[in-house]
């Protein structure tokens, strides 16, 4: 395709930047009492509310957010998505995550392949293999069953499945399921990561899962060597057959690294490792812990939320109305941050899980064709459970700087618990905070509010809260494997939007390769330092001193 011109440049965009000044005009007390405008900013969806009145928009302000995705060629950007074209042009390659949730008789191309069979090969392979596992036909090497997991993977081979596994945890339909079995993550080349994953466990009852996609990854596979070290040592080398599989595309290198090519399990170039829960990354420990059939429902409900993307007219569409809505806080009204605040401790991984996807999709510095942006592009994304946060940082967000949150939450406890004499239940009471906080956030408490309540006047700029601050909220149904499935998809495509309307490439990530060479230098060091007593050479100042003080300390 030829370059195409920098979004900034625009129409839509520079007419966005003049509306700003309208907003400016404007406080979210008021525009909270348009009620045409916040019942046309609330989009209900399969059971799912999405109320965005609280964002500093209008509903003028939503037509040039609209007329913006239209400059930005956002359908036609969607389409190649979908169509396997390969608009990971840096790597020259598809984005089709989709294709990892769709059902078997869909079509779904890539470089003239249609890739669905292959994917459902794979998937039936998990299916086959997680219940031989969990019925205890497949054994390890002593003839015990194998009922603990230990998934070694980092970035995406890691965040992705651990923030559905702790999701699905407390699910009552995948706890019962999960029953008798425990399935840990080992990521951090840390020592103490790998003391703490086998704590407990023995060898003997134990599958080590190895996730990588290229399996060149240096914290993963000196963890893996590490498990199987571990394996090996209790059980024999033999053992390693019967207690390690793998997840990789790099079939040549997992078969290299000992494991039985018979019990790797593939995935492809078009799934970026920050969109691959969907793929055997997820697929695999998760149906080892809770069975193949739950984690059908998990992929179901992210097909479902593709389905919706691709078909549902702009307006109406939750990823793409989100999305714009974050170009609008960033690039317009100048928020850099955004706070995941789920209410819910189910989905307490939930913002380090997008922290990956959204800020290594979208953290670039140059436009798809490789031209500087003139502006910033990704947002700083954080999160913890409410009401855990409200503890924590709400303060900087109440009175300090302006934060656009997401308040996530569900209808439906998974774990309903009422304490007769309480008011109401735990999960209402959870729930009266999420409720509670958008409006605050949105009205604040003006002077006139606290000397009405006789506030000392010395106090008054301390209690005071401007309000117009912005969040949206989300509201689920219920909190079971469809909906984290759609949960996750929608945020995904969410951040694809954003990409698409920067106008950026949000699935490479070149930013994380020069601290890896980097590190190869200095590990390079540390072994000649450590075996030959090499002095540190060829560092600048300041990390040859840091480095000779860590040499100091004999390594033992
Ligand atoms: O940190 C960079 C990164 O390449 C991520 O994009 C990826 O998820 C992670 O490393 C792990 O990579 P792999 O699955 O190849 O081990």
């Amino acid at each position: 395709m030829a370059p195409t011109a920098l979004i900034c440049d625009t129409e839509p965009w520079k007419d966005l930047k003049e509306h700003v000044n309208q907003i400016n005009k404007t406080h979210l007390r008021d525009l909270m009492n348009d009620v045409e405008r916040c019942q046309s900013m609330m989009v209900e969806y399969d059971g799912m509310v999405l109320d965005y009145s609280r964002q500093r928009a209008r509903l003028d302000t939503m037509d040039k957010l609209f007329k913006l995705a239209e400059a930005a060629h956002l359908r036609q950007k969607i389409d190649r998505m979908y169509s396997g074209e390969h608009i990971n042009s840096t790597e020259n390659r598809s984005v089709l995550h989709i294709a990892l949730r769709a059902p078997r008789d869909k079509a779904i191309y890539s470089d003239g392949k249609n890739v669905v069979p292959d994917v459902w090969h794979v998937l039936d392979k998990i299916n086959d293999f997680s219940e031989r596992v969990r019925s205890g036909s497949w054994v390890g090497a002593t003839g015990k069953a194998l009922k603990d997991v230990v998934a070694v993977g980092i970035g995406g081979s890691f965040l992705g499945p651990l923030f559905v596994h702790t999701a699905l945890q407390t699910d009552p339909e995948a706890a019962d399921s999960a029953k008798g079995r425990q399935l840990r993550f080992l990521a951090n080349v840390d020592p103490v990561d790998v003391a703490r994953n086998i704590s407990g466990l023995n060898p003997e009852t134990t599958l080590v899962v190895v996730v990588s996609k290229t399996f060149t990854t240096d914290e993963t596979m000196l963890n893996a060597r590490t498990m199987r070290e571990w394996i090996s040592s209790a059980l024999g080398p033999q053992a390693v057959a019967k207690h390690m599989v793998a997840v990789s595309t790099n079939l040549t290198l997992v078969e290299k690294f000992g494991i039985d090519p018979a019990n790797t399990f593939a995935f492809w170039d078009w799934v970026g490792g920050r969109y691959s829960v969907c793929s055997a990354v997820g697929v695999l420990p998760l149906s080892l812990q809770y069975g193949f059939p739950i984690v059908e429902k998990f992929l179901n409900g992210a097909s479902n939320i593709d389905e919706h993307f691709y078909s549902t007219p702009f307006d109406k569409n939750l990823p793409v109305i989100l999305g714009l809505l974050s170009v609008w806080n960033v690039s317009f009204l100048g928020y850099p941050a955004r706070a995941i605040l789920p209410y819910s401790q189910a989905l307490e991984k939930f913002a380090p899980h997008i922290q990956q996807v959204s800020m290594e999709s979208n953290g670039k510095g140059v436009s798809i064709d490789g031209i500087p942006l003139p502006f910033e592009t990704g947002e700083i994304d954080f999160g913890e459970p409410g009401t855990n946060g409200q503890h924590s940082f709400y303060q900087l967000i109440h009175q300090g700087r302006v934060i656009p949150c997401d308040f996530i939450g569900a209808i439906k406890s998974q774990q309903p618990v009422y304490l007769k004499g309480e008011l109401v239940s735990n999960h209402d009471e959870l729930m009266s905070n999420f409720f509670a906080q958008p409006d605050a956030l949105a009205y604040g408490k003006s002077p006139e509010q606290l000397l009405h309540d006789n506030v000392p006047d010395h106090l008054i700029p301390h209690k005071t809260f401007s309000g117009n601050r912005p969040s949206l909220s989300l509201l689920l149904p219920s909190l079971n494997a469809y909906n984290i499935g759609q949960l996750l998809a929608i945020y995904e495509h969410r951040i694809a939007v954003e990409g698409f309307t920067w106008g950026i490439n949000s699935f490479d990530q070149w930013g994380v390769e020069l601290g890896k060479v980097l590190a190869t230098q200095v590990r390079k060091q540390l072994h000649l330092s450590r075996t030959k007593g090499e002095p540190v050479q060829s560092f600048n100042f300041s990390t040859t001193s840091l480095l000779k003080k860590f040499l100091e300390v004999c390594f033992c």
